[in-house]
């Protein structure tokens, strides 16, 4: 049984304007202790897939028409709010790309990260209980972030510290609550190019340590490839390709995926024009069928039809493209 297993997952969100459709079946999943890779272009429903995920999407304006979410086969969407809590101290946490979405303003540093560690206590042992020792591990995990003069930081208000600095708090307070499946979402956006690569490889090696899981959402192919074992490519709100992170970049299937490889370094820009003309589509009236076909040069009448399930490729490859039905 999977880890985290994502079924028919389909989420939308209510706008002046009407409705906006926006995952639109989503099928994944993450198994123990692996290592996953989530790509897309911006708006294309990452961010709602993770907050989904961890139930605190804003339920309205969002809405989850239909699907599952299950860990460890228990579906989170039908969970209790106390049985969520719990998920979420224990189980699961996240690293969003907007720190100060995750960081209480009326609390300092360190009062928040002791609290994230006394909540954790099971597996500290009894001789690290202490104030003084629960201090020290906050120091220390800030400090593996790469965080400058982590004493002082722990007296200081999330509004006293810059972007890149509420940024490593999250990602220190991610990392000791000792979970099982991190959720990375963008998690070194607001940092500094030159240190990204260094608290992503940390981050990796401290969830290597604890055997957890993760899924890493990212504009870097670098970091897919060098900090993921398998990938998922994601389109107007729904996984079109994945298999094992080497094997779809060095053949990716889907027109979509072969398009984002030739223009890796638009990735964050204004969608994807090297190669593939258009946009993302407006998710008030999204095209039909292949949300990809208004954009596809391989474009068939069947793919304006019904949207293409995932078809086998070969070494745990698999493409929602009609282009691969046997
Ligand atoms: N609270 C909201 N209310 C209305 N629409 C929303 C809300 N949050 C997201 N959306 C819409 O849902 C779509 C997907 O957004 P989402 O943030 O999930 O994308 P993303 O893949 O994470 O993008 P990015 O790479 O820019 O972070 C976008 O069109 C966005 O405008
Ligand atoms: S299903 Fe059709 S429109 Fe969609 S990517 Fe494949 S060929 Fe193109
Ligand atoms: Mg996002």
């Amino acid at each position: 049984m999977a880890l985290l297993e994502v079924v028919d997952l389909h989420v939308g969100y209510r706008v002046f304007e009407g409705y906006l459709k926006v995952l639109n079946g989503v099928n994944f999943e993450i198994e123990e202790q692996e290592r996953v890779g989530l790509v897309g272009e911006t708006g294309c429903g990452k961010t709602t897939l993770v907050k989904t995920i961890l139930r605190v999407l804003p339920v309205p304006p969002a809405r989850i028409q239909r699907g599952q979410v299950l860990y460890h086969g228990k579906d989170i969407l039908l969970m209790s709010p106390r049985e969520v809590r719990g998920l979420r101290r224990r189980e699961m946490t996240a690293i969003f790309q907007d720190p100060l979405q995750a960081l209480n303003p009326m609390f300092t540093i360190g009062t928040q990260l002791r609290d994230i560690l006394k909540d954790s206590q099971e597996r500290v042992g009894r001789g690290q209980r202490t104030q003084r020792a629960i201090t020290a591990r906050c120091i220390s995990a800030l400090r593996d972030t790469g965080m400058p003069d982590p004493e002082r930081i722990m007296s200081n208000y999330p509004i006293q510290l810059s972007g890149g600095m509420r940024q490593r708090v999250c990602i220190a307070e991610a990392l000791s609550r000792n979970v099982r499946l991190l959720l990375a979402d963008e998690p070194t956006t607001n940092l500094d190019v030159t240190i990204q690569d260094q608290i992503l490889r940390k981050l990796d090696q401290l969830v290597d340590q604890r055997g957890a899981s993760v899924l890493i959402i990212t504009h870097s192919m670098g970091v897919v490839r060098d900090l993921t074992q398998r990938l998922y490519i994601m389109y107007a709100g729904s996984m079109v390709e994945t298999g094992r992170t080497k094997g779809v970049l060095a053949s990716p299937l889907h027109p979509y995926t072969q398009g984002l490889m030739r223009s890796v370094p638009r990735l964050t820009g204004q969608g994807i024009s090297d190669g593939i003309p258009g946009r993302i589509p407006n998710y008030l009236q999204p095209p039909s069928g292949c949300r990809f076909h208004p954009r596809c040069a391989h474009a068939m009448p069947v793919c304006v039809e019904a949207p293409p399930p995932f078809y086998p490729a070969g070494d745990n490859h698999r493409v929602a493209c009609y282009l691969y039905r046997s």
